[in-house]
């Protein structure tokens, strides 16, 4: 009589910790899936924003399409724009730059091309780039999100 008990309040025990176990897995894939759905949901957004700041850096780039071509390594008013980051400033040979910018000693990065493009006058003096600068700090993001894919 007392082990038939002792048995039963075991088997109850036992039963409680499947259910309980069952409940864990059952719930676990979506718990998961809905991770994995807002991960995905995130990416795309993600990719739908750069590729729009991308599209609006292009139509800046307008502003600079007259002097500066960003594909080919060709020279217009200004030197050619392909492969800038990373490019010493002035280092284009066979365009006749201002010594201020061939003697700045800057390295084309986002931070400098940013500082640059703003106000080329403040940010290197006695640049000859007559470019009256971006002051929109948006405008200037896109632009340099543009830079980076069409300049390699
Ligand atoms: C009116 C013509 C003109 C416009 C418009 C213009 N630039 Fe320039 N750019 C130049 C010239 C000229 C230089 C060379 C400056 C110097 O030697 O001081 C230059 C230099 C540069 C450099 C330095 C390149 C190097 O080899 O070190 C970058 C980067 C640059 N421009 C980007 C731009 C971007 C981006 C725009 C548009 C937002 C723009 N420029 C608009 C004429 C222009």
């Amino acid at each position: 009589m007392l082990t038939t008990l002792a048995l039963s309040q075991r088997n109850t025990k036992y039963k409680k910790i499947l259910e309980a176990r069952n409940k864990i897995l059952a719930s676990f894939p979506f718990f998961m899936i809905k991770k994995t759905l807002l991960a995905i949901l995130l990416f795309v957004s993600n990719i739908n924003f750069s590729i729009a700041d991308i599209e609006s850096g292009k139509k800046v780039f307008n502003k600079c399409k007259s002097c500066h071509s960003i594909k080919q390594e060709k020279n217009k008013l200004g030197p050619h724009l392909v492969k800038i980051f990373g490019r010493k400033a002035g280092s284009i040979e066979n365009f006749k730059y201002s010594s201020a910018l061939k003697d700045s000693g800057i390295i084309w990065s986002e931070e400098t091309l940013k500082g640059y493009l703003a106000n080329p006058r403040k940010y290197i003096p006695g640049t000859k780039m007559s470019f009256a600068g971006i002051k929109n700090t948006d405008q200037l993001n896109h632009l340099i999100e543009y830079l980076k894919k069409d300049s390699n």
